[in-house]
């Protein structure tokens, strides 16, 4: 299908009203089918956006026939699709620069693009608009077939559930695992309140050696912001809290439990794998910068 300029229209969104979400499902799984691809794109329910993720929208007429997604602030994540019959017209072109417009409003000089490491359009688009490689990653499902749970748990290891007043540790701990500062006291007691995310504390004997972040979206669970203290690392801690997180998740009922690590982290893959993980996808992560010459999200190319 050709688009024709005047009839594109971009729209940002804070989440997709009700009546898009269908529209989205549908789009998602044109995009994911016409390449074999699992795009890092979790639907929230209709009105309910999920903290820190906006939506841009590209209609023809009053079909949707793009999106992309942007997660998080401080260093955003972009990533899109655009539908299989409306493809190499602008359309992807002009959904990233408008992410790139609404994260330079922000204040952020570069964004992270995200594609999915088997999927020829995107790779091919991101690194014709100038990405610049940094890492991949893996997402991992939980086997429920496996024996993860038959080790033995070490006796004075506990993990309990974070409220609002252990935010600012939850942030010393992650700090200290990851040795960055991306989480602040704040931000964690705004995900504990709106229950976008459960915080977990592991604790040897009453100390606290690490924490890990759960996200339930829809019938998933992801595990992330994984991470024991450097300091205790190497004491069998990081199984044991795995372990008890993934025996806390089965208790619920939760659907299938993902995790996601970095594909040169061998120490979490293979903690992980050991656990019951199995890789599923891979994804590529790029440096896209929003300084200096913006030529690389130009292309005014929709027909005419
Ligand atoms: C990636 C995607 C969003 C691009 O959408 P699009 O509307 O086709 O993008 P554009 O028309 O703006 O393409 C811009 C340029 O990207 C490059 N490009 C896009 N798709 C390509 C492909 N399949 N092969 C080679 N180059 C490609 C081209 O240089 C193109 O310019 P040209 O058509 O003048 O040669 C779309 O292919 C898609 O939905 N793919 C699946 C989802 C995905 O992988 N998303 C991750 C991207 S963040």
């Amino acid at each position: 299908m050709v688009v024709k300029s005047d009839d594109l229209r971009i729209e940002a969104l804070d989440h997709p009203t009700e009546g898009m979400v269908s529209s989205v499902e549908a789009l998602l799984a044109r995009c994911n089918g016409a390449e074999g691809l699992e795009l890092p794109l979790d639907l929230p329910p209709p009105q309910e956006g999920i903290h820190g993720i906006r939506w841009i929208a590209a209609f023809a007429g009053s079909s949707l026939v793009g999106l992309a997604w942007i997660q998080g602030s401080n260093d955003p994540e972009v990533c899109g699709m655009v539908d299989p019959g409306c493809r190499r017209g602008g359309i992807g072109t002009a959904l990233l620069r408008a992410a790139a417009t609404l994260c330079r409003a922000d204040g952020s000089s570069s964004v992270t693009l995200v594609c999915e490491a088997g999927g020829v359009s995107g790779r091919a688009f991101v690194e014709m608009k100038g990405g610049r490689y940094r890492f991949s990653e893996y997402r991992m499902a939980f086997d429920r077939t496996s024996i993860a749970r038959t080790e033995p748990l070490t006796l004075g290891f506990q993990l309990d559930l974070a409220g609002p007043d252990d935010a600012p540790l939850v942030a010393s701990l992650t700090d200290e695992a990851f040795g960055d500062h991306t989480w602040s006291p704040s931000g964690i007691e705004y995900e504990m309140k709106n229950l976008v995310s459960r915080f977990f504390i592991a604790r040897h004997g009453h100390v606290p050696v690490g924490s890990s972040r759960c996200v339930a979206i829809g019938s998933q669970v992801y595990v992330t912001a994984f991470g024991i203290a450097p300091r205790y690392r190497g004491k069998g801690y990081g199984r044991q809290m795995l372990l008890r997180l993934v025996g806390v998740l089965m208790e619920e009922g939760q659907g299938q439990i993902l995790i996601e690590v970095d594909t040169e982290n061998r120490a979490a893959l293979s903690l992980y794998r050991q656990c019951g993980f199995k890789e599923t996808r891979a994804y590529r992560f790029y440096e896209l910068s929003l300084l200096g010459s913006r030529d690389h999200l130009s292309g005014e190319r929709v027909r005419q």
